[in-house]
């Protein structure tokens, strides 16, 4: 399959006794990215991590870190991860009245700006700033826990934003988020997707981090 992609493992099921060693363990087995999931136990139902998570990562890791904000109001929190050392702050459209506005002050942090939508939300709430961002994330589960099943329903959204940011920013990245596995991974590739997220498939893996990465990129080049 052409062109770049990318595998973010979400730390939401690591083992956060060997936190460190498990990022670690990633980067070499090729992770391209780290996902941190923050949640607030009130836009999502699990309460998560903070900015000092973030810090930790950063101490153990050049990877770039990238940042999930499932949280009410996240505007008072981009400067904490900012940093702390995070890369991409994503937020989610329904989280953010002022959406322009908080895209902007995410640049103004020197980072990576990115936009994501839950199952039930339209692609085209996405429109007036698809063009501001460098990074544009799909739920394929309703956030707030690991280990849930893909909900094939998004991939039409999936192709449309493709469609969307190959006329008017192909550099941003799509990314997938929830439920990927080695055949859930495939179809969010044919449907557009480059970046994918995935903790389940790899820190919960029989046969550990390394083959849980293993065997979603070898579905990416197959
Ligand atoms: C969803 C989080 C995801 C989640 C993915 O609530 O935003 O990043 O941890 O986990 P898996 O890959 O286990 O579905
Ligand atoms: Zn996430």
């Amino acid at each position: 399959m052409p062109g770049p992609t990318l595998i973010a493992p979400s730390i939401l099921s690591a083992d956060f006794t060997r936190l460190g060693e498990q990022i670690q363990t990633c980067q070499h087995a090729g992770a391209d990215w780290i996902h941190v999931d923050v949640m607030d136990g009130r836009f999502v139902p699990n309460l998560t991590m903070g900015p000092f998570i973030v810090q930790a990562c950063r101490r153990v890791t050049d990877l770039p870190i990238d940042v999930h904000l499932m949280v009410e109001t996240p505007e008072r929190l981009l400067d904490a991860f900012a940093r702390a050392g995070a890369t991409n702050l994503t937020v989610h459209v329904e989280t953010c009245p002022h959406l322009h506005r908080t895209l902007q002050i995410i640049h103004e942090l020197g980072c990576q700006a990115g936009v994501v939508l839950n199952p039930g939300t339209p692609a085209s709430h996405l429109d007036p700033v698809l063009h501001l961002v460098e990074l544009v994330l799909v739920m394929s589960v309703n956030p707030g826990y690991s280990g849930q099943s893909f909900l094939p329903e998004v991939l039409p959204k999936v192709k449309y934003l493709r469609g969307r940011l190959d006329e008017i920013n192909p550099s941003a990245w799509l990314e997938i988020d929830g439920g990927m596995n080695t055949q859930t991974i495939s179809l969010a590739w044919q449907a557009g997707a480059r970046a994918f997220v995935a903790s389940n498939a790899i820190f919960n893996h029989p046969k550990g981090i390394v083959a849980g990465i293993q065997e979603l990129r070898a579905c990416l080049s197959a």
